[in-house]
Order: structure tokens, then C-alpha cells, then sequence
């Protein structure tokens, strides 16, 4: 039990659409919400218009404009001021297009981000298929303009390899199926994963009780919270820069959803399919014919894409859940 003269204020951000980042933010939150010591606001993003779930083809490509030139969609009314003296935030996001989700962008842009987030300690945790290292970049840039304190990043990705998932997750977003196929492991995150991540909530509960979320240093060290493959840097990075050239032709063209985005989105999916089906291979077979040459490289982007919070294990056996 938490014993500080008032309870411990937490901000939880969410957006979710199939329910799995949801599920996540509910296995951390649950230990928090039940203590009397934490006073937990859950505030989950409702956009404006709702993105469609399944989507159709030409909708889920016609978001990756807006999503790499990081132009955030309406948000209904959140419920909250911006008077609010949170200890502590955290915000939940997915991955789209290798940044953070449009929803989520439209909290980080909404005027009352600033005043809610500065000077904060925030705890970020993405789920998403696998490609979040552009994302988490964008993620901290956005965090330091608005002056929140990053102290914590947790990622959960897809139980398949990042060419099962290539198949299998557009798949799932374009049928609203998460099922496997042609031998493939389902899309989504493990749900034995998914479980396991009360493991943060129970830690962040304890951190709370000591006050630890001033310290300016992570509270998530030990638990497993994130493991970086810096091999995808390469192709990331490629792609996140033709998501932003066509991006921004797709943009001087017209608004999200105008017939006249859909002969250059096309084009642009024939690009991208040439692309992943030619780039990622070729970067992945350059890069492990020079591996000697990258370790050093690879071993210091790997360290430091898991900042703050790191990939060690030796605090899992205090939350075995
Ligand atoms: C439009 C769109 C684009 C996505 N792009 C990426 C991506 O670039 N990298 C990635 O790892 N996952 C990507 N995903 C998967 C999501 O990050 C996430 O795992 C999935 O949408 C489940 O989140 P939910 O809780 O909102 O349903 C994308 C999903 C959508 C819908």
C-alpha cells in the first residue's frame, strides 16, 4: 500500500483498434488501479472521423502521408483540462507507417499536451509488428518539444519473424482476420506476452510507492522491456525517407480520402511491394556479409535503441506472473 499524503496521479494515453494495444495498457494498469495509493486517469483517443477496422485497401494507404509528415488527425473532446498535476505519464502507442499512430500524434499536437506533459516523467509502450525504431525517434523528439522527461520505452512486437509478419499483419488490418496462413504463425503480439506485461504495471506501482518517478531515472531496468534489432535500422530508414518523398507528393495532390491520392497510392504500393520484396533482402545479406565490420556499430545502436530502459532480465523474478 502506497502511504504518500495524497494518492499518486497517473495519465494513461490510449488508442487502440483491434483491442491488442488496449489489452496491453489494461495488464499494466490493472495493479495500479487497484491500489488505493494511485489514482489512475485512462483517457483513450477517439479521432475524428474513426479509422475504419478492417480497412479497406485504399484507406489504410492513403494514412501513410499523414502519417510520415506526422499531421495529426481531429480528436473527439478529451476529458481533461489541462489544470491536471500528473506524477506520472504513460503513453500507449502503436506503430503506423514507421511513426507514432495518427491518433496518438493528435494527442501529442492537441494544446493541452504541452501543458500536461512538461516537466513529466513519461513512460512510453509500444505494440507493434516489429518496425518501431523510426517511430521511437520521432516519439522522442515530439516528447522533448513538449518538455516530458522519457524515463522508460517497453516494446512488445509480433510473435512471427519480420517477414512472416510482412504477410501476415496487412492481412489481419485488411480482412480484420488475425489467423495464420500458409504456414505462417497469427499476426499480433503472443498473448502469453500480453499477460506477462503486468510485470511493468506491478513495477511501476512499486517505483510510485517510493517516490522513485523523480529521480529522472528508469523504473522498467531490468524487466525485459525492450530488445532492439538495430539489423533493421537500414531498412527503416529507407523506408521512413520514401514514406516521406511520397508522402509528399501524395499530399500537394490532395486531402485523405480524395480520388485524385489514389492513382499515385497505386503507383506507390507497386514501389513498395519492388521494395520490400528487393531492399530488405539485399540489406539484410550486405549487412551479414560485413558483419564483422558492423558488430561494434550494430552492438552500440542496439544499446542505444534500448535506452532508457534496457533489455537486462534481472529483476523478472520479483514479477513472475
Ligand atoms: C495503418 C497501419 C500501419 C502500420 N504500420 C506499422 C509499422 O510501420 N511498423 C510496425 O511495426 N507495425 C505497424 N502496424 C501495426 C501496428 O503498430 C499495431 O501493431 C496494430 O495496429 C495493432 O494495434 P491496435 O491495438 O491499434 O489494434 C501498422 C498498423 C496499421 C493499422
Amino acid at each position: 500500500m502506497i502511504a504518500s499524503v495524497r494518492p499518486k496521479r497517473v495519465l494513461a494515453i490510449c488508442y487502440s483498434q483491434t483491442g491488442q494495444l488496449a489489452r496491453i495498457a489494461k495488464q499494466i494498469l490493472v495493479p495500479l488501479q487497484e491500489n488505493p495509493g494511485v489514482d489512475v486517469h485512462l483517457e483513450m483517443l477517439r479521432p475524428l472521423p474513426a479509422y475504419p477496422f478492417p480497412w479497406p485497401f485504399f484507406q489504410f494507404f492513403d494514412a501513410f502521408p499523414e502519417s510520415a509528415h506526422l499531421i495529426a488527425p481531429k480528436l473527439e473532446p478529451l476529458a481533461l483540462t489541462g489544470e491536471e498535476d500528473f506524477d506520472l505519464i504513460i503513453l500507449f502507442y502503436q506503430v503506423w507507417f514507421l511513426a507514432p499512430s495518427l491518433p496518438v500524434t493528435a494527442f501529442l499536437r492537441h494544446p493541452l499536451a504541452a501543458r500536461l506533459l512538461k516537466n513529466k516523467p513519461v513512460v512510453t509502450v509500444i505494440a507493434c509488428r516489429n518496425m518501431w525504431l523510426m517511430a521511437h525517434e520521432k516519439m522522442k523528439s515530439m516528447l522533448a518539444s513538449l518538455g516530458g522527461r522519457l524515463i522508460d520505452n517497453v516494446v512488445l512486437s509480433d510473435r512471427g519473424n519480420v517477414f512472416a509478419t510482412l504477410i501476415t499483419t496487412p492481412l489481419w488490418f485488411l480482412t480484420g482476420r488475425q489467423t495464420g496462413c500458409f504456414g505462417l504463425p497469427p499476426p499480433g503480439i503472443a498473448p502469453s506476452e500480453i499477460l506477462q506485461a503486468q510485470r511493468f504495471g506491478l513495477a511501476l506501482l512499486g517505483a510510485l510507492a517510493d517516490d522513485a518517478e523523480k529521480n529522472n531515472t528508469p523504473l522498467l531496468a531490468g524487466l525485459k522491456a525492450v530488445e532492439a534489432n538495430p539489423k533493421l535500422y537500414f531498412t527503416e530508414k529507407a523506408a521512413a525517407r520514401s514514406f516521406y518523398l511520397w508522402g509528399k507528393l501524395i499530399r500537394a495532390a490532395g486531402k485523405p480520402g480524395q480520388w485524385i491520392r489514389k492513382p499515385i497510392l497505386f503507383l506507390y504500393v507497386i514501389f513498395l511491394f519492388t521494395l520490400i520484396v528487393t531492399v530488405i533482402p539485399v540489406s539484410l545479406t550486405l549487412q551479414a556479409s560485413i558483419r564483422p565490420l558492423l558488430r561494434k556499430k550494430l552492438a552500440r545502436m542496439k544499446h542505444d535503441f534500448e535506452l532508457p530502459s534496457g533489455c537486462g532480465t534481472e529483476r523478472m523474478s520479483n514479477y513472475v506472473i
